[in-house]
């Protein structure tokens, strides 16, 4: 008799990641002669930058000093405070836990596995990252989305994210710049999100992996900062400002009243001991990276300045689409006015074009809204490219509709 096949676990059913669903099409692409054009994946290696010289540096030296074995599960002591310090220094009050991890998203698995129960109701942004959504499809938790307001700038609106904490949700996940709007939620509107959830006993998922890609307008406040008696996880890593996605380096910093996360914290710790330890030699580059000043990432700050003006005024400038402006990470998250849906637009675009973007539907969007999330890491040519590819295919549809 053959072998059965395997029935996979139910609870994988719900897990997508559009962001990487999209290849096979252009793979399909490619082997057609086309040239791709990757507006993606957000790795900044794969357009040219690099790691700060000085961080590369302190990674390398300790491999080559033999820190090759397990670190201690939370992290190495001189990363940990290093991570600490920053956090301090930048206004986080009340810390009482801090795990490095592989990659941010570790961080953010281990602190909503411990938080939530199957059942459990969590707040994420629509759009959003879909980590979120995917870990909590696993832990068969709820999540509940609050929608960005596209006519304000992206925008989440408290009015409705109050409302919706009127029922009991354990955490609401803030990210800061956002993925995949490349918005900045400014300081009044973090304070009255923080208020809503001191009001209702809410944590705060503070997702701030891009804090320091602000690319126009004030820089906005750690929400860990804000209120001490709030509890919040704060996560950030090497993988953006730093350009190492590829180390799988991030951290999670827990604060608030120790009687009230304490526990909390506790159950992390479990789970950090049971997985060992974060990639070791490369948290000797912590240090490196919080406490010296990096110029690579300033001139990354300017190129993406300028890289996200272009793309904003080119798609505006195509019928059918209008994107509002980036202020910060390297994503934009137009929206589409041609009669398709989503996935339509961007398989055509992807097909006919070789430039991968990826369907809004992927992040969430408002039901009856359709967008495309395009990354501008690559140079101005590459970006103009795909734009002439994007500019062509609305026409089709524009013309199909008329
Ligand atoms: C908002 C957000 N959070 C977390 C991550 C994951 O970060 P890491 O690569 O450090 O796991 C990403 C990666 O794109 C992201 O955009």
């Amino acid at each position: 008799m053959p072998p059965a096949p395997i029935a996979p676990a139910e609870r994988t059913k719900n897990i997508k990641y559009a962001v990487r669903d999209v290849l096979a099409l252009a793979d399909e692409a490619k082997a057609r002669g086309l040239d791709l054009l990757h507006l993606n994946i957000g790795d900044p290696n794969i357009y040219g930058f690099s790691p700060p010289a000085a961080v590369a540096e302190a990674a390398i030296r300790a491999i080559h000093d033999n820190l090759n074995g397990y670190a201690p599960s939370d992290g190495t002591t001189a990363a940990l405070s290093a991570i600490r310090e920053d956090a301090e220094a930048r206004g986080v009050k009340a810390i009482q836990h801090i795990a490095i991890t592989s990659g941010c998203s570790e961080a953010i698995e281990i602190a909503l596995s411990a938080l939530v129960n199957a059942g459990d109701r969590v707040l994420v942004p629509a759009p959003g990252y879909p980590l979120y959504t995917a870990i909590l499809a696993k832990l068969d938790a709820v999540a509940v989305p609050y929608h960005l307001d596209e006519a304000n700038d992206w925008q989440p609106d408290v009015e409705e994210i109050t409302g919706l904490l009127a029922a009991p949700a354990k955490a609401l996940v803030l990210i800061n710049p956002n993925n995949p709007t490349g918005s900045v939620t400014p300081r009044e509107v973090l304070e009255q999100i923080v208020a809503a959830c001191k009001a209702t006993g809410t944590v705060l998922f503070a997702d701030e992996i891009y804090d320091q890609l602000v690319l126009s307008g004030e820089a906005p406040p750690p929400i860990g900062s804000i209120d001490a008696e709030v509890p919040v996880v704060t996560f950030n890593g090497l993988s953006k400002a730093y350009v190492a996605p590829g180390w799988r380096i991030g951290w999670g910093i827990v604060s608030g009243p120790k009687e009230v996360v304490g526990e909390w914290c506790e159950a992390m710790a479990k789970m950090e001991r049971a997985r060992l330890s974060a990639n070791h030699p490369l948290q000797h580059a912590i240090p490196v990276a919080l406490q010296q000043k990096h110029p690579e990432i300033e001139a990354m700050r300017d190129a993406l300045r300028i890289r996200g003006r272009l793309i904003s005024d080119r798609l505006n400038a195509i019928p059918g689409i209008t994107s509002v402006a980036p202020k910060g990470a390297f994503y934009a998250f137009p929206s589409i006015n041609l009669g398709v849906d989503d996935c339509t637009f961007c398989a055509k675009v992807i097909q006919e074009t070789g430039a991968i973007i990826v369907p809004g539907s992927g992040f969430g969007q408002k039901q009856g809204t359709e967008h495309f999330r395009v990354v501008f890491l690559p140079n101005e040519d590459i970006l103009s490219r795909a734009c002439d590819g994007i500019a062509a295919i609305a026409a089709h549809f524009q013309s199909q509709g008329a």
